[in-house]
C-alpha cells in the first residue's frame, strides 16, 4: 500500500518532506498546500509526477488520495493544521517541534487520543535515527556502559543575520517558539532524553550575544538533573561564528560514546573489552573513530543521499518508521509524548532562564494537564 500525502507548507522543509516522499516507492505526494501558490507552484514543478497545487487545506482534506498530512509550517502553526487532519481522519506527520509551546501542541495531543485506533501521528526527530544515534541508545538500554552518569551536549552553530531576516516568523516567540535551543537545538534535546532518561528539572541562563531584531536567544547554558540522577550541561548556540558541530557526549561508569556531526567518534564499553579480552570474537569495544566506522555506523551500506545530502537521509529513516507504524497500526518511532518532553524541557530552560528559578519539568507538563509520558 502506497501512503499518499499532502505536504502543508513549501519552504525549506517542505520541499524536502515532498521529495522525499516523491523519491519513495512506498510514498507519494498527492497534492501541496501553501498559503503561498507561488511557493507550492516552485516545489510541484521539482517534483515528478508534478503534483496539483492548492492555497486550501480544507480542499486538500477534501481530497480521496490523501491518506496521510505532512505539516512543514512555521512551528505556531503546526497545532491548527495538525488538528484539521486528524479530525478528518488522516495520519499526521509534524515537523519539529511539535508547537511552540506544551499548551500550544495540547490539542493536537487530544485530537490524536480522539482519532480511530491505528491513527499515526510522529513528530519529525530524523537524528533518532542515525545508525550513531541508534548504537549509542542500544548501547545505553543493554547496559554497556553501566550507569550513566552525566552527558555534555553542545549545538555550536553559525546563522546569519540574513538568516534570522529570511523569514517574519523566525525568531519569535509566537511562531518560532523560541532561538538557538528551541529551533536548532530541539534535535540535540530529544537525543539527550532518548539516551538519559526522564529529566526532573532544569536550570539556565540565555543570552541575544550577535543578532538583532531577534525576540529569543542566539546562545543558552542549561543543567539538566534526571530522574535517575544522571546531570547533563546543555548548551546551543546561533552565534559561533563560522559554525561548529554538534556534539554529544554520553558517559557512564563502565563505558561512554562520542557522538559528533551525527557520527560515532567515541564507543568504549568495559564489558565488552572484557568480552573481547577473552576472545570472543564478534565484539568490539572501542568503535568510534575507527577505519571500520563506516561499516559499523552505517549497517545497511547507506551513507547520506549522494544526490540530496544526510538531511534527506535522515528524513527517509524516519518516514520508513512512519510507514511502518500506519502500515502495522504500531508505535511510531517518535511519538507525541517524546515530542512533547522535548519541549517542555526546552520551556523549562526559558522559564529558568526567565525567573532565575530552578523548573521541574512535571510542572510545565502539568500546567496544561498533559499526562507526563
Ligand atoms: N527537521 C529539521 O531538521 C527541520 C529543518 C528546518 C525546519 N524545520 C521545521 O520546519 C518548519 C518550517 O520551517 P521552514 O524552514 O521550512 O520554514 P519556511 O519559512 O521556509 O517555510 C514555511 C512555509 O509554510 C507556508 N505557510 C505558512 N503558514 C501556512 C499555513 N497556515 N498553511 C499553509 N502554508 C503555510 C509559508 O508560505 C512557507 O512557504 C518549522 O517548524 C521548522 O522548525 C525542521
Amino acid at each position: 500500500m502506497t501512503v499518499r500525502f499532502a505536504v502543508v507548507g513549501c519552504g525549506v522543509i517542505g520541499r524536502l518532506h515532498a521529495e522525499v516522499l516523491s523519491a519513495s516507492p512506498d510514498t507519494a505526494v498527492s497534492v501541496l498546500v501553501d498559503v503561498d501558490a507561488a511557493a507550492g507552484e516552485k516545489v510541484a514543478r521539482q517534483l515528478s509526477p508534478v503534483p496539483p497545487v492548492t492555497t486550501s487545506l480544507e480542499e486538500a482534506l477534501a481530497r480521496d488520495d490523501v491518506d496521510a498530512v505532512a505539516v512543514c509550517v512555521p512551528s505556531g502553526a503546526h497545532a491548527e493544521i495538525a488538528v484539521a487532519a486528524l479530525e478528518a481522519g488522516r495520519h499526521v506527520v509534524v515537523e519539529k517541534p511539535v508547537d511552540v509551546s506544551v499548551a500550544a501542541a495540547a490539542p493536537i495531543v487530544a485530537a490524536a487520543a480522539a482519532a480511530p485506533v491505528g491513527t499515526v501521528a510522529s513528530v519529525i526527530s530524523q537524528h533518532r535515527f542515525d545508525p550513531a544515534s541508534v548504537v549509542v541508545h542500544d548501547a545505553v538500554v543493554e547496559g554497556r556502559f553501566g550507569r550513566i552518569t552525566s552527558a555534555v551536549a553542545t549545538v555550536s552553530w553559525w546563522r546569519s543575520q540574513d538568516y534570522y531576516d529570511s523569514g517574519a516568523w523566525r525568531g519569535t516567540w509566537e511562531l518560532d517558539g523560541g532561538g538557538a535551543l528551541m529551533n536548532q537545538g530541539v534535535h540535540t534535546v530529544d537525543l539527550l532524553l532518548w539516551f538519559l532518561g526522564t529529566p526532573v528539572e532544569v536550570t539556565a541562563h540565555t543570552g541575544l550575544l550577535a543578532h538583532e531584531r531577534v525576540e529569543v536567544e542566539d546562545t543558552v547554558a542549561a543543567v539538566v538533573r534526571f530522574e535517575s540522577g544522571a546531570l547533563a550541561t546543555l548548551h546551543a548556540t546561533t552565534a559561533a561564528y563560522p559554525g561548529l558541530s554538534v556534539r554529544l557526549q554520553v558517559l557512564g561508569d563502565a563505558g561512554s560514546a562520542v557522538i559528533d556531526d551525527d557520527r560515532l567518534r567515541y564507543f568504549h564499553s568495559r564489558e565488552l573489552a572484557s568480552a573481547e579480552a577473552a576472545g570472543d570474537a564478534g565484539v568490539s569495544a572501542d568503535r568510534g573513530d575507527r577505519s571500520d566506522q563506516t561499516a559499523l555506523v552505517l549497517p545497511d551500506g547507506e551513507d547520506a543521499d549522494p544526490a540530496h545530502g544526510p538531511m534527506f537521509t535522515g528524513h527517509s529513516r524516519q518516514y520508513r518508521d512512519i510507514v511502518e507504524a500506519i502500515r502495522t497500526g504500531g508505535r511510531p518511532g517518535v511519538t507525541l509524548d517524546d515530542s512533547l518532553l522535548a519541549l517542555a524541557t526546552v520551556q523549562a530552560v526559558y522559564e529558568s532562564a526567565r525567573t532565575g528559578a530552578t523548573v521541574r519539568v512535571a510542572d510545565v507538563l502539568r500546567a496544561v494537564q498533559v499526562p507526563a509520558p
